[in-house]
């Protein structure tokens, strides 16, 4: 037979034990800071109905769906994100939910991309959304969220931003320019594809849309405003989404994270569904893409058949915070060690060693217990490179002794372990 060797299918990753450590590093600060704000699980097949994703999110991402058809003939799909699922979950149960709910989840997403770096064709995403409430202070927890995650993954605050904008506001703006709210899903759409297809296209595209020279002018003239203060003096200082903008800046300081902010009008997201407030994450040299991206879409509910109800949540993939973490910490970013490795230098210490194992387990230890006799050198350059804590390794004189030596991987100090008699 020809030998045959198989790899991952194209843009579809593979999680060796050293690449654990890293998505672990990423879970594990995304559930502890969803759980610290409050937010309750929960999760979902990752096989939708067609229908509903085609349907209900955003043209760019409807064109990357990982289609088929079941042996029934009916039309399924690889949910490319999460929101459209979580519409329909509660959606499902409106009557029965006591809102506003806070859920996450963490979310396997597929996308037939294109590849480039920051993307690939499956992802997960930590998502965080807030249904039932009209208040700014949903989009302030949301983000308070996702810095408490960021800060307990290791990463600097000088080393990222969050940019925020608002549909509303454009919409506000538009309108102010003379183009109707018929018209706008189709410029947001056709704007933020700003710096990804060249202008020219991004003309045709509003053109297409029924806009006039005027209007298209307009259109791209607002992407120049660079302040919230520049966007005040073209809404007027009684715009309700420059009041929700200046709220939102303000809440995030008092949480601590009013550093982290900035206006950035550019930030118009991909997905059709938002309709106020919208942010996307950076690293601040913009070397990467988008660290993760949100806002509130307040009539997604209504349009898959439940009643309207006010939303905001967010996507936070593990792809580009990984990139950038390894960037900023470096790829020997220390690591959490925990528990024991216990070795042996002949047969005649085993017994004595699955002991010791056997009683630091029952104490709730982790122990990873070396499964043939070795080499003092080959055990202590294997657990050095592991993720246990201490080192504890069996010859004859501490059977002799009755206690053998733990050492601390970290700090290189000893503290005495009893063998049992
Ligand atoms: P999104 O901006 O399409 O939003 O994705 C959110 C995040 O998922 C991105 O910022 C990025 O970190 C990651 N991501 C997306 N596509 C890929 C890819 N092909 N490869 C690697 N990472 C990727 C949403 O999906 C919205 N559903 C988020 C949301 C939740 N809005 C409200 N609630």
């Amino acid at each position: 037979m020809a030998s045959v060797s198989f790899e991952a299918p194209r843009g579809m990753r593979d999680f060796y034990p050293e690449d654990m450590r890293w998505r672990n590093r990423v879970f594990d600060a995304w559930r502890a800071a969803a759980e610290r704000f409050g937010f309750h699980p929960y999760d979902a097949c990752v096989v939708e109905s067609l229908e509903l994703l085609q349907r209900k999110s955003g043209e760019e991402v409807s064109e990357q769906i990982y289609a088929f058809e079941d042996k029934s003939g009916r039309k399924l799909a690889l949910r490319p994100e999460m929101t459209p699922t979580l519409a329909r979950m509660v959606a499902a149960r409106q009557s029965r939910l006591n809102f506003p709910i806070k859920w996450y989840a963490v979310a396997q997403c597929f996308r037939y991309e294109r590849m480039t770096r920051g993307r690939k064709r499956e992802h997960y995403q930590l998502n965080m959304d807030i249904i039932g409430s009209e208040d700014v202070l949903c989009e302030a927890e949301i983000l308070g969220a996702a810095v408490s995650a960021m800060r307990a993954m290791g990463m600097p605050d000088a080393a990222w931003r969050i940019h925020v904008s608002s549909r509303a506001l454009l919409g506000e703006l538009l309108a102010k320019s003379g183009i109707p709210d018929d018209q706008h899903t189709a410029v947001f759409m056709a704007l933020d594809k700003r710096g990804k297809i060249p202008d020219e296209e991004i003309v045709a595209i509003l053109r297409e849309a029924g806009l006039d020279d005027v209007a298209v002018a307009k259109a791209f003239e607002l992407l120049a405003v660079t302040s919230l203060d520049g966007a005040e003096a073209l809404a007027g200082s009684d715009s309700p989404a420059i009041a929700n903008l200046r709220a939102l800046f303000d809440l995030a300081r008092r949480m601590g994270y009013g550093d982290l902010l900035m206006f950035d009008i550019a930030v118009i997201r991909g997905l059709s569904y938002y309709t106020g407030i919208v942010f996307e994450a950076f690293d601040v040299d913009r070397r990467f893409r988008a660290i993760f991206g949100g806002g509130r879409y307040d009539s997604l509910l209504a349009l898959v058949g439940g009643k309207p109800t006010p939303a905001v949540g967010m996507g936070f993939g593990d792809v580009v915070v990984g990139e950038v973490l390894r960037e900023v910490l470096g790829e020997s970013a220390p690591i959490a060690r925990k528990g024991y490795a216990i070795g042996y230098m002949t047969p005649d210490q085993r017994d004595a060693a699955i002991g010791l194992a056997a009683r630091l387990r029952a104490e709730g230890n982790t122990v990873d217990l070396a499964l043939l006799p070795q080499k003092p050198k080959h055990f202590f350059s294997k657990a050095g490179a592991s993720d246990s804590r201490y080192a504890v390794f069996l010859g004859p004189d501490d059977l002799a002794a009755g206690t053998a030596q733990a050492k601390d991987l970290d700090t290189r100090e000893s503290h005495p372990v009893t063998l049992a008699p």
